[in-house]
């Protein structure tokens, strides 16, 4: 979520906010331009609020289109279909990602998820890092909601009944430092090591991808946790189309309500005090 996501293809909140033309790689810009100090307000990655991956997100008219679709990450598609099929949804079919960082004076106002074209399939929301407060509401803003905490490491799934109920993320709450430590603490043993080298590395670990890899040498672990024990990532994972769809275009768009478009807005649910999003 931290070194992959935020770089190409994935669309994000820099694009609107910074000149991306040079920027490669999110985290390693950060770390060079930083120094010791990668969470100060200014560092890129701290700007980072909010990712998309596969279909990407039109915030202002809360749809997705065939025309700004990327290619989802294969592995997390493979992860997602084989815990969807836990529940027992079989053929999950991950087609796109909102990957959400929060800082600790974030949240997220109430919302429905009502863009994706299929609300049969589940919705799969990964927690890391630090905590949230999560409300689950009902159809309707008179449901009174329920409230949950959220750790790193936990999978919300919504599903059925829930699918389209009304969520909220209100507070981000400090985490139990021991259960952080699966984060970034990689020792000798990690295949997340940074002294290894990629020869070093499990060629069967499944969960390191190529590009993370070979810029595993240069990511100075030490500041990956000071940025973890800042921020919580979300990482939201829809099928948009019904199973064999291959266009959006050929399905009817749900409407969106008008009170969530405002234009110019880049998300009217994403909020952080310490930062404006229009
Ligand atoms: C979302 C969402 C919840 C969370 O991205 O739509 O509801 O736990 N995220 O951050
Ligand atoms: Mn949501």
């Amino acid at each position: 979520c931290v070194l992959d996501y935020p770089n190409k293809p994935s669309k994000t909140i820099l694009d609107n906010l910074v000149d991306m033309s040079n920027v490669s790689d999110v985290w390693l810009t950060s770390q060079k331009e930083s120094g010791s100090n990668i969470t100060n307000k200014d560092s890129l990655i701290m700007k980072l609020r909010w990712a998309t991956m596969g279909y990407n997100y039109e915030w202002n008219s809360r749809a997705y289109y065939d025309e700004m679709k990327s290619q989802f990450p294969s592995d997390l598609h493979e992860l997602c279909r084989f815990i969807a099929s836990t529940i027992g949804y079989h053929n999950f079919s991950a087609e796109t990602a909102i990957v959400n960082y929060y800082h600790m004076s974030g949240d997220m106002g109430p919302h429905k998820d009502i863009s994706e074209i299929d609300h049969d399939a589940p919705l799969l929301s990964f927690s890391f890092g630090q905590d949230a407060l999560f409300l689950l509401g009902g159809l309707t803003k008179a449901t009174k909601p329920v409230c949950l905490s959220l750790h790193s490491g936990d999978v919300c799934i919504m599903y059925g009944d829930c699918r389209l109920v009304y969520h909220a993320v209100p507070r981000i709450l400090s985490a139990d430092k021991d259960n952080l430590k699966h984060c970034y603490n990689f020792n000798e043993d990690s295949p997340y090591h940074g002294n290894k080298t990629s020869e070093e590395n499990d060629p069967k670990s499944p969960d390191v991808s190529e590009g993370l890899a070979a810029r595993r040498q240069e990511v100075q672990w030490g500041l990956f946790s000071q940025y973890v024990q800042c921020t919580r990532i979300n990482m939201n994972v829809r099928q948009v189309l019904p199973p064999g769809g291959t266009n959006i275009a050929d399905y009817p768009q749900p409407v969106c309500p008008s009170v969530n478009c405002k234009t110019g807005k880049t998300s009217s649910i994403h909020n952080d005090t310490e930062q404006t999003q229009s």
